[in-house]
Parts: structure tokens; sequence; C-alpha cells
């Protein structure tokens, strides 16, 4: 694809990623004019941006040679992306604020191209209040983003504010520019826990976080997927650029699986409640003085997967589905899958031992067709990528 990309790189240590960032872009047959601010000088030379990009480097707002070449409301929209990485906290502050001060600040003024940011910064200024504020702002003015991660920071401090990697990066620029290989496919993600009432104030939940189905919509749309996240009540907030579906039921999360139809894929990360109070209160319950317990009758809830799964007409071309199990993983999720009738099953070893349940990694066991294939234990944003991947691969090859 022949797209022109205009690379603004700040003034961060991330900067030396921004160079690798130039080479996969031109891999992939795109064209990138760099940009350093002033700051960035200090981290890359000119001279490696500009080798790398085979393209003249900008610098300078009021030089006059660049002006007499291109002047910088045409190098602004030359571009059919604007990308701003690494996007330090002072760039993000300048962007929200409208500031023209410099070269990079005023071509972000001054384009008129959908603009992608990767932030990158110590952890205490990613989480300050006022990078929080600016975040928001520039989100709501249609400013795509792509990361921080989390991890080891080369200032030696650990948490959010290292810079996406570039394949990231390079996957979002793709997306933003309608040409990941998702593009034009629709995928429903089902994320969370469910909550059945009791009464209305009072439900049986489960300690589901949606962070591994939160995690698999953004990796999906970052691919160009289109993304309908239906999510129960979790504790993280639903991803960036989804139409999003708020339920509480199962049967709710049922009524908008089957709304959001037709779909290229869908994939079933809920864990949704098997059953459901059958003789919920409309009333909250009281104590009736007498000391015994109420009874409460359960009813088996629709199961989601195995329903769509079994679609006569409008059945997804790939469905997927999760299995927690404790024991004997691959037995229990090869026969799951067989009972309910999906592709895949995305089965893991939840056993405390392993330190899954709660924790940042995963070590997950694709079951299709092909029999059992287990994956090396890695992050959980690893595990969404990678599974996005394969989603990818098998839409696009139509074997599944
Ligand atoms: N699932 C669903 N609807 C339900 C129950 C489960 O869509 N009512 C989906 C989950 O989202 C998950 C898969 O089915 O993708 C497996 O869920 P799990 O709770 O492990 O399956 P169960 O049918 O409850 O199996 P078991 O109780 O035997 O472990």
């Amino acid at each position: 694809m022949a797209a022109r990309i205009l690379l603004i790189i700040g003034g961060g240590i991330a900067a030396y990623k921004s160079l690798d960032l130039i080479r996969r872009l031109r891999e992939r047959g795109m064209s990138v004019t760099p940009v350093l601010t002033p700051a960035a000088g200090h981290f890359v030379t000119p001279l490696s941006a500009s080798a790398l990009a085979a393209e003249k480097v900008y610098g300078e707002l009021f030089d006059l040679t660049d002006e007499a070449e291109m002047g910088h409301i045409e190098l602004s929209r030359a571009a059919d992306l604007v990308v701003v990485a690494p996007a330090t906290a002072d760039l993000m502050a300048r962007m929200a604020n409208g500031h023209a001060s410099d070269l990079a600040s005023t071509l972000l003024m001054a384009t008129d191209k959908p603009v992608l940011i990767a932030p990158a910064m110590n952890v205490r200024m990613w989480e300050h209040p006022a990078t929080r504020r600016n975040l928001a702002t520039l989100r709501g003015d249609g400013v795509l983003t792509v990361g921080p991660d989390e991890g080891a920071m080369a200032c030696g401090e650990f948490g959010f504010g290292r810079m996406a990697e570039v394949p990231e990066i390079v996957a979002a620029i793709e997306a933003a520019l309608g040409a990941g290989p998702l593009a034009g496919r629709h995928v429903i993600v089902t994320s969370g826990p469910t909550h059945e009432p009791i009464d209305p104030v009072r439900y049986i939940a489960n300690r589901s976080s949606g962070m591994q189905g939160t995690a698999l919509a953004a990796a999906l749309m970052r691919l160009g997927a289109r993304v309908t996240f239906v999510t129960g009540p979790a504790s993280v907030p639903p991803p960036q650029g989804a139409v999003v579906a708020r339920v509480e039921t199962a049967r709710q999360m049922r009524d908008a699986v089957m709304a959001a139809l037709p779909a290229d894929a869908a994939v079933f990360a809920a864990a949704v409640a098997d059953w459901r109070v059958l003789n919920a209160a409309d009333r909250k319950m009281k104590k009736d003085g007498t000391g015994r317990p109420p009874a409460l009758e359960f009813a088996e809830n629709p199961d989601i997967l195995a329903e769509v799964s079994r679609l006569p007409v409008q059945r997804p071309q790939l469905v997927v589905g999760f299995a927690a199990e404790t024991d004997d993983v691959v037995e229990h999720a090869t026969a799951k899958r067989a009972r309910k009738g999906c592709d895949w099953i995305v089965a893991n070893d939840v056993s405390e031992s392993t330190g899954i349940m709660g924790g940042a990694e995963n070590q997950v066991t694709l079951i299709s067709d092909a029999g059992a294939e287990a994956w090396p234990r890695m992050g959980k944003e690893m595990v969404a990528e990678q599974l996005a991947r394969r989603i990818a691969a098998t839409l696009a090859g139509g074997d599944i």
C-alpha cells in the first residue's frame, strides 16, 4: 500500500524505536516523512531518520529553504496519516491545548488528516491528572492512540508508560488507514461477568474482570475489525472505538449478541452465569423472623455460545469459545468444543498453582479441528494479539 505517513518523533528515549518503525513501514510499501522535535534531536539524529526514510527530515518551523520546497501547511496535508511516536507528556499537552509553537505542533494544528499517537513517558507522568485530562481531550478530538504498554522502563521504574512495540504501532497505523487484515470485517466479542438478580439490591456474580475480552477486542480493532463489544459489569473499561452494548444478565447478553448479527466471527470471552434465580423478588427480600433463609430456585440460562454455533442461518464463519478449567484441561476443553459446536476453544488452566487467575500472564491451549496446540506462557495482551492474528489469518484463508 502506497500510503504516506508523516512521522513526528518526540523527544523521549523511545525515539530509537521510531527508527525501526520507519523501516517496518517502508517494508510495507509506505513512504515516511520524518519530523524531529528539537528535543528528539537529542535522542536520534536527523541523519539516521533521513537515511532510513530515504527522505528529507524536517525540524525547524522557520527554515526558509523548507518553506520554499514545501510549506508546513502543505507538509501537514500531503500525508494520509500523521503519526506521533513517541508522543511525550509535553507534546500531548501542547496538542490538547492547540499550541503551534514549533514545527511539530504547527503541523498537528494544520493537518486535515487523522492523527495517531503512541504515548511514551514515565509511569507517574502517564498517571498524572494533567496527562489523563489531556488524553481525554485528545480522544474527544478524535485523535487515535496506541499503547502505552506496561513494563520495565528505561528510567528504571515499572508500569504503564512504555511506548507500544513497533509491530503494535504498525498494526494501529494499518487499522487507521483502513488497511488491516480485518478491515471490513465485523467481530462480536462478549466479555466480563454477568449479574443475575436475586432481588432489586442483590445479585449472583463471578470474579471475571473482563481483562482478556477487552484486550482481545482492542487487538482485533488494531487489525482493522469493526467490533461489537457485549459486556457484563466488568472491572476494566471497554476498549476505545468499539460499539459497546452494556448488559447485566445472561439473557440480556444473549439478546445483545443476536441483535449484533451478522458477523464474520464471534468470540465468547464472557464468564456467563450458568443459572439465574427463577423466583427473583421484585422487592427487597426481608428476614421473616423465623431464622429460615429464603429458598432460591434456579433456572438454566441460555448457552449463548452453543446457540450461536448452531444457528442455521447467520452463523459467523468462525465461532470461538473460552474454557477455564482446573484439571484435565485438554480433555475437558475438547469435550466442551464438541458439546457447544464451536470452531475453537481457547482453554486455560486456572488452578491456583498456575497464578493465571488475576495475574498478568496466561498459558492457553487452542483446541480446533487440528487438535490441541499449547501456546507458550505469555502476557495476556500478547495472547490477545496472537489470537487476533490467528483469527485474521483464518478468515482470510477461509480455512477453519
Ligand atoms: N458461555 C456462553 N453462555 C453460557 C455459558 C457459557 O456463551 N450460558 C460461553 C462462555 O463465554 C465460554 C464458553 O461458553 O466461551 C465456556 O464457558 P464455561 O462456563 O466454561 O462452560 P460451561 O458450559 O459452563 O461448562 P462447564 O460448566 O461444564 O465448565
